[in-house]
């Protein structure tokens, strides 16, 4: 069994986490760690119009293979580079995320865990969104790009003629697949 940790934070795309996982915890070929910002629950509820936070994670995250972990507990297995994690994806990627993590600042247990990620030389694919972007922003990409992390940038292509929002979801959650190689029909390959 794979290990992956999956952080949601606070920038707008709260699907991408919900259907990531989603898609990894099928067949219960992986186990899944998991961790939530308060921020990201904030647009949770304006994007899936759900309010209460007992429900989402009843509703999305109840699976035996999902371990749950709160933002705040710095003491959970993901905070330690000892703990064996196949790769980290952070999907969507605040720039405050960025930003913190670029500095080396851990301040919840996602940005620990992305920092553990890069001590440790594993995989860590970081889903940002934001538009347009400012200097600061390009420089932090940057520099987590030059530790290591894999900068995506959460702008779907076009070319697989998506018939709705899931068919522009899928394709990026399939070119996180494709990455963290685990295989995937989440959309048609060119050619
Ligand atoms: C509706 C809404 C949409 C937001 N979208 C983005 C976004 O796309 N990108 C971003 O960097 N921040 C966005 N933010 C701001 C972040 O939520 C905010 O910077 C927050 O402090 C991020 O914290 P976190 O990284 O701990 O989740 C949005 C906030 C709200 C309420």
């Amino acid at each position: 069994m794979r290990r992956f940790f999956v952080g949601i934070t606070g920038a707008s795309g709260f699907l991408y986490g919900l259907r990531l996982v989603d898609e990894l915890q099928k067949n219960n070929e992986h186990e899944i760690y998991i961790s939530i910002t308060p921020d990201a629950f904030t647009n949770a509820r304006l994007e899936l119009r759900e309010n209460d936070l007992i429900s989402i994670k009843d509703k999305y995250f109840n699976k035996s293979n999902i371990h749950f972990l709160d933002y705040r507990d710095f003491a959970a297995p993901v905070s330690s580079g000892s703990f064996n994690i196949d790769s980290y994806i952070v999907a969507p990627a605040s720039m405050g995320f960025v930003g913190r993590v670029a500095s080396g600042v851990s301040s919840n247990l996602i940005e620990r865990a992305a920092d553990v990620a890069l001590k440790e030389r594993r995989k860590l694919v970081i889903l940002f969104r934001e538009a347009p972007l400012n200097s600061i922003h390009l420089e932090n990409l940057l520099k987590l790009s030059n530790c290591g992390a894999i900068i995506f940038p959460a702008a779907p292509a076009f070319y697989h003629s998506p018939e709705n929002i899931n068919g522009l979801i899928d394709f990026i959650v399939g070119k996180i697949f494709d990455i963290i190689n685990v295989e995937h029909s989440l959309f048609k390959r060119w050619m």
